[in-house]
């Protein structure tokens, strides 16, 4: 057998990096407070012991296509990008309606006046996953001799819905785009990727007639961690191979941890888990007085270590000024939306960018971890460039995230109620065929594509909100793509509903 090739390091196109991004997430939510009280279950359940404030779900209006149709056409217009310039396009995704045609093909409709098709890449699934495969296809499609010089498009998109019970209140629903190049502000480091992978029946969808997924919530939480572990143990590895200079204490030289968050709690009990790795592998003096308490714990196994209480409280305890400092800028979507699945570690990515300044983003390093269930996991880490230049590329990619806080404020509550009944409307129409959707496209963002009916033959048609209106003689403005500091919002601020309850707690 021929050994591994070895190739020229400097053969690589460099760079390589999200050169821009857009989010979306639904325009309606349901509280997780009142969601409590409906529930009936003990109070602080969902908001305390889970860290989530709100939950964003779609009415039967939305699906992965029209997601999927929203947010690459918004980063298109936002940024200006033809459409001849996108040469691989592919989704990640677990919300599957077709088990034959992609998401892909249909989002093809977008480059249909362009004229282009020549454009490579399909979806990719595997529970939360996907769009870490997909955004890992499109940065080795760069790399490749495949490479015709134009960007890849990365849609990462999800409709995360449970049946009634306690696994429901962590849904969520969003999608992220992002357009990968060289010359990136965003580089993804090399050689760094950590991975683990496993068998394991732990979260699933074999009900191919239903939307939810069957959970084993426990054996979720502790297959998340352990992905944790690995990843974690195997991406230090080789950042140490790759010459980052942080010896052991990995936690203390990356600038950002960003994780998948099934709900916010999961994600600050596994930032005190990357401490317990650090202990387990740091010896010096300095570093056992600085976590004098932890000594006891550095026997535990980690199979014992997974619902061990007092490690748990013990870790998160010394582990929180850099949980508040490194991770919880990452938590604001997740803890405003919910789990988004696939989005949901890119929507923590955006999250830290808009929380921080362009100056402050500079030269940082941001690690981030993606969880998909079944399981697949990976740990890879992000170079912010140093150019901050008023012009730069981090300059735009942070102008054009920054309408998230806005966004989220401009969004209406729904009754927990409401939102059972669309809730099991979704459930008894889910593959319906033919259909017509009923639920009010009133309250979309403007630019939001929407679904309009499905024939006999299962074939989807859509439509698209307009994405700026004209109400009694004023430009209604598009919230949905509007920079915060714009004095267009604050004129929009007048018109719509505002909602900018958005400080949590954790
Ligand atoms: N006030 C404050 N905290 C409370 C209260 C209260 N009144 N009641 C309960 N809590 C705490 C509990 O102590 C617990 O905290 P802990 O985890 O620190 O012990 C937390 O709230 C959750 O309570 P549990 O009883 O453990 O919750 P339950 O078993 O009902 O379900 C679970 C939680 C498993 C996460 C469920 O929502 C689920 O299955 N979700 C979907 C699966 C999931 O998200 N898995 C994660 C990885 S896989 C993925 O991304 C899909």
């Amino acid at each position: 057998m021929p050994g591994p090739a070895k190739m020229a390091k400097t053969q690589w196109p460099e760079d390589i990096g999200i050169i821009a991004m857009e989010i979306y997430f639904p325009s309606q939510y349901v509280d997780q407070s009142e969601l409590e009280d409906f529930d009936g279950i003990s109070k602080g359940k969902y908001t305390i012991g889970l860290g989530q404030s709100k939950m964003g779900f779609c009415s039967d209006r939305e699906d992965i296509n029209s997601l999927s149709l929203t947010v690459v056409q918004m980063l298109m217009e936002k940024n200006k990008i033809p459409y001849s310039q996108v040469g691989h396009l592919g989704v990640g995704t677990e919300t599957i309606i077709d088990k034959s045609k992609s998401v892909k093909s249909v989002v093809m409709q977008l480059f249909e006046d362009s004229g282009n098709t020549n454009i490579e890449g399909v979806d990719t699934t595997n529970a939360c996953y996907g769009g870490t495969a997909a955004l890992f296809n499109a940065i080795n499609w760069i790399e490749s001799s495949s490479w015709d010089g134009r960007y890849a498009l990365v849609v990462a998109a999800d409709i995360a819905v449970y049946a009634t019970g306690n696994a429901r209140c962590t849904g969520g629903a969003g999608a992220v785009a992002m357009l990968i190049g060289t010359n990136a502000p965003l580089v993804f480091d090399r050689g760094v990727r950590g991975i683990h992978m496993q068998h394991v029946y732990d979260f699933y969808k074999p009900d191919l007639s239903s939307e939810y997924p069957v959970v084993d919530g426990k054996l979720s939480v502790k297959c998340y961690q352990h992905a944790v572990d690995k990843c974690y143990e195997h991406y230090s590895t080789k950042a140490q191979s790759a010459g980052f200079k942080h010896g052991p204490r990995l936690l203390d030289a990356a600038d950002a941890f960003i994780f998948h968050s099934p709900y916010c709690k999961l994600v600050q009990k596994s930032c005190a888990r990357l401490l317990f790795n650090d202990l387990l592998r740091e010896h010096s003096p300095d570093y056992n007085d600085r976590y004098r308490g932890l000594e006891e714990y550095k026997e535990l196994k980690f199979e014992d270590s997974y619902f061990n209480r007092d490690a748990e409280k013990a870790f998160m305890s010394a582990c929180d000024p850099i949980f508040q400092q490194k991770t919880k800028p990452s938590l604001l979507l997740a803890n405003q939306v919910g789990n988004m699945y696939t989005p949901s570690v890119y929507g923590g990515l955006a999250s830290f960018i808009v929380h921080s300044t362009v100056e402050d983003l500079a030269g940082k390093r941001l690690v981030l971890f993606s969880y998909g269930s079944g399981l697949a996991s990976s740990m890879f880490s992000i170079k912010v460039t140093d150019n901050v230049a008023h012009d730069s590329a981090l300059h735009k990619v942070y102008e054009n995230l920054s309408d998230i806080p806005f966004k989220l404020g401009n969004r209406i509550k729904i009754p927990p109620v409401e939102f059972d009944k669309i809730m099991k409307l979704r459930e008894e129409t889910h593959n319906a065929a033919p259909y017509t959707p009923t639920g009010s496209v009133d309250h979309l963002f403007p630019g939001t594509w929407y679904l309009t009916s499905i024939d006999n033959m299962h074939r989807r048609k859509y439509e698209r909100k307009p994405s700026q209106s004209i109400v009694n003689g004023d430009v209604a403005v598009n919230c949905a793509s509007m920079p915060r500091n714009s004095s267009l919002v604050r004129c929009s601020l007048i018109m719509c509903s505002c909602d900018n309850d958005i400080l949590f707690k954790l």
